[in-house]
C-alpha cells in the first residue's frame, strides 16, 4: 500500500488506495481527511478538500491550499482568495454556483524561524500526482461543464506537464480523455497577480479569462 509511515523504504506517493470505492463528496471529503498518499500530511494542519455546490456547472481548481486556508480547512479564504473573490464578482461569476478545489489537498511550506511565519513552497510534480486521484474523483462526482485551473500547477495535472500559463489560457478547449464533453480554461493564479509588478494589467486579464468562462457555460 502507498504510504509514508515505513522510513527506510522506498515510498509510493499515491492517494489511490484512500479513496472511498463509493460514496458522494461527503464520503471523499471525510475520507481525504485521513489521506497519507504523500508526505505533506505531516506537517500541514489537515486536508482541504473542495468546497461549494455539488452541481455546479463550473469548477474552479487551484494549486494548494495556503497558510489561513489550511488553518481553516477552506479553499480560497486568505489573501489570494479576497482577490479571486472580488475577480469572480467583477466577471459576474455567483460564487453560489460553484465549486472550487486545490490539485493539491495539503500545504506545503518552509518555516521563516526568524520572523515565525510559513512560507508557502510549490508542490512538487510527484506530490501534484499523487494527490490528482482526489482532484479526478470531485471531476466525476460535480461533472462540471467547464473547469478553471488557476496557473501552472492545476493546468498541469489536468492538461499534462507541457502545459504553460502564458500560452495557453483565456481558451475554452477540450479536457483530455473526457468523454463528456467537458471543457477546461486555463488562467493565471491570484497569487501571481499579487505577486505583480504590472498588478493592475494582470488582475484585468484574470477579469477577462473569467469573463470568457462565464460566457462559455
Ligand atoms: N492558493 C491556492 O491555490 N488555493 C488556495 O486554496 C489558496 C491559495
Amino acid at each position: 500500500m502507498a504510504g509514508t509511515g515505513d522510513r527506510g523504504t522506498p515510498e509510493a506517493y499515491d492517494a489511490t488506495p484512500y479513496l472511498p470505492s463509493r460514496g458522494g463528496l461527503p464520503a471523499h471529503r471525510k475520507a481525504a481527511a485521513e489521506c497519507r498518499g504523500c508526505p505533506l500530511h505531516r506537517d500541514a494542519t489537515g486536508t482541504v478538500f473542495g468546497r461549494g455546490d455539488p452541481g455546479a456547472r463550473l469548477m474552479l481548481v487551484g494549486e494548494q491550499p495556503g497558510d489561513q486556508e489550511d488553518r481553516e480547512g477552506v479553499p480560497f479564504v486568505g489573501p489570494a482568495g479576497r482577490l479571486l473573490h472580488r475577480a469572480l464578482a467583477e466577471a459576474g461569476i455567483d460564487e453560489k454556483d460553484l465549486y472550487v478545489t486545490n490539485a493539491v489537498k495539503h500545504f506545503k511550506f518552509t518555516r521563516d524561524e526568524t520572523r515565525k511565519r510559513r512560507i508557502h513552497k510549490a508542490p512538487s510534480p510527484r506530490e501534484t500526482l499523487a494527490c490528482r486521484p482526489w482532484l479526478m474523483a470531485e471531476l466525476r462526482l460535480v461533472s462540471p461543464e467547464l473547469i478553471v485551473v488557476l496557473g501552472a500547477t492545476a493546468g498541469r495535472a489536468l492538461l499534462g506537464p507541457s502545459f504553460r500559463v502564458g500560452t495557453d489560457r483565456g481558451v475554452p478547449r477540450p479536457l483530455p480523455d473526457a468523454e463528456d464533453g467537458t471543457r477546461v480554461l486555463a488562467t493565471v493564479h491570484p497569487s501571481a497577480v499579487l505577486r505583480a509588478q504590472d498588478r493592475r494589467e494582470m488582475y484585468a486579464g484574470l477579469v477577462a479569462d473569467l469573463r470568457t468562462a462565464a460566457d462559455a457555460l
